[in-house]
């Protein structure tokens, strides 16, 4: 089996399905570029049939990138197909992502189609996408909650059909990490045909799930992870990319696979998104979110300052951010704040830090935060008795 794991991005086509990240042809174009410079593999840059906007974003971002596939989400319908390949076909690496859904709930519900007709038209979506290129993914919709012997038999006549990419979405989130890995376990053991594919999950976040079920199926064998910068997506999201790909390279031991993902680009990457979308990234969002490198606890301060490892499993630099970030709180010790004077230009001696220790803890307990400045004033007016 293959180490390689491939990052399928849809931050551009699910992502901006979450309520409030609607972006404009220039923003995605903006944005297919930085995901191009982080490294993913694909990038879904849009559904062509949904509107002419979609359609003329999709077609300006397949012009506008040149080392990533470019995919165009389809329903399984010919003319579907048509549209999206005429977005999608000026691109260096063009890829037909088609989809159906095979749970009974969305068969009997929201298809109105028996079994037989939805492997029918699986197969004919697929068989009309290979006869203009041979890059084409099928996701079978709600896999999570579909029959297991049907799905294996979805995926059979698929790869038969000419999909090099089968996508197994939890499509509702409902998924749980070891029952979601038993799934591609049995699948790649099922599927006659399933060495002719790479196997792929796509994972929504209802249950908090969305990077756990994914890594399981990464250990089970799947190869594509689809997912979005800071989990952006429908209702709860999708996979984060930066929190997958970290989990990854962090405890490789334990996956033994590489992601093409040049991780330093993970924070600039999310910023941007943020910038574009207009939403700040939440205080707790893990890797990128403001807190994810700061210790306030004068424990965990006094550990960072003397070995990183002991309260940081990653370096900040190494998902792209400037350094850890000491917050000067009530729960400081003097390590930290002595730290701090010393980076701020004040080098006390052991009198003078007793003397601005206290001042600060003082402060700090009126105010939430205390920042470099109040640091600072403090020094000039206890230290150099000075006062603005
Ligand atoms: O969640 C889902 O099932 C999807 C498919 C279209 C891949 O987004
Ligand atoms: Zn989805």
């Amino acid at each position: 089996m293959s180490d390689r794991v491939y990052i399928f991005d849809t931050t551009l086509r699910d992502g901006e399905q979450s309520p409030g990240a609607t972006m404009n042809l220039e923003e995605k174009v903006s944005l297919a570029r930085q995901l191009e410079a982080l490294g993913v593999d694909i990038i879904e840059a849009g559904f062509p049939a949904a509107s002419q906007g979609d359609y003329e974003a999709v077609r300006a971002i397949a012009g506008a990138v040149q080392h990533v596939q470019v995919a165009a989400l389809c329903r399984a319908l010919e003319k579907d197909i048509d549209r999206g390949w005429e977005a999608i076909k000026g691109a260096a690496h063009p890829r037909i992502h088609t989809f159906l859904a095979t749970s009974e709930i969305h068969m009997v519900h929201k298809l109105r189609k028996s079994r037989e007709e939805v492997l029918a038209m699986a197969e004919a979506a697929v068989r009309h996408a290979a006869s203009l290129t041979p890059n084409v993914e099928f996701s079978a919709e709600d896999a999570s909650r579909s029959d297991w012997e049907f799905l294996a038999k979805v995926c059979e006549v698929v790869i038969r059909a000419g999909a090099t990419t089968v996508n197994i979405p939890d499509t509702v989130g409902y998924a749980q990490p070891f029952e979601f890995g038993e799934l591609i376990a049995y699948l790649l053991k099922t599927v006659p045909n399933a060495k002719d594919a790479v196997f792929s999950v796509h994972c929504h976040n209802d249950l908090g799930l969305a990077v756990a079920n994914s890594l399981s199926a990464i250990r089970a064998g799947a190869r594509q992870a689809e997912v979005t910068l800071c989990g952006i997506g429908e209702r709860a999201g999708n996979a984060s990319l930066e929190e997958l790909v970290m989990a990854l390279r962090t405890r490789h031991e334990l996956y033994k696979v590489e992601s093409g993902v040049k991780t330093e680009q993970l924070y600039p990457s999310c910023r941007r998104l943020a910038q574009i979308i207009g939403q700040p990234i939440p205080p707790y969002k893990a890797i990128v979110g403001p807190n994810a490198f700061a210790h306030e606890s004068g424990i965990h301060q006094d550990g960072v300052l003397k070995n990183p490892l002991t309260y940081e499993i990653m370096t900040p630099e190494s998902v792209g951010r400037k350094g850890t970030d000491m917050v000067i709180g009530k729960h400081s010790g003097s390590h930290a704040i002595k730290a701090k004077l010393a980076e701020l230009g004040y080098p006390l001696d052991e009198q003078q830090l007793a003397v601005v220790f206290a001042a600060v803890k003082e402060l700090a307990d009126k105010k939430e935060r205390v920042f470099d400045e109040d640091v600072e004033a403090l020094v000039l007016e206890k230290v150099y008795r000075r006062r603005d």
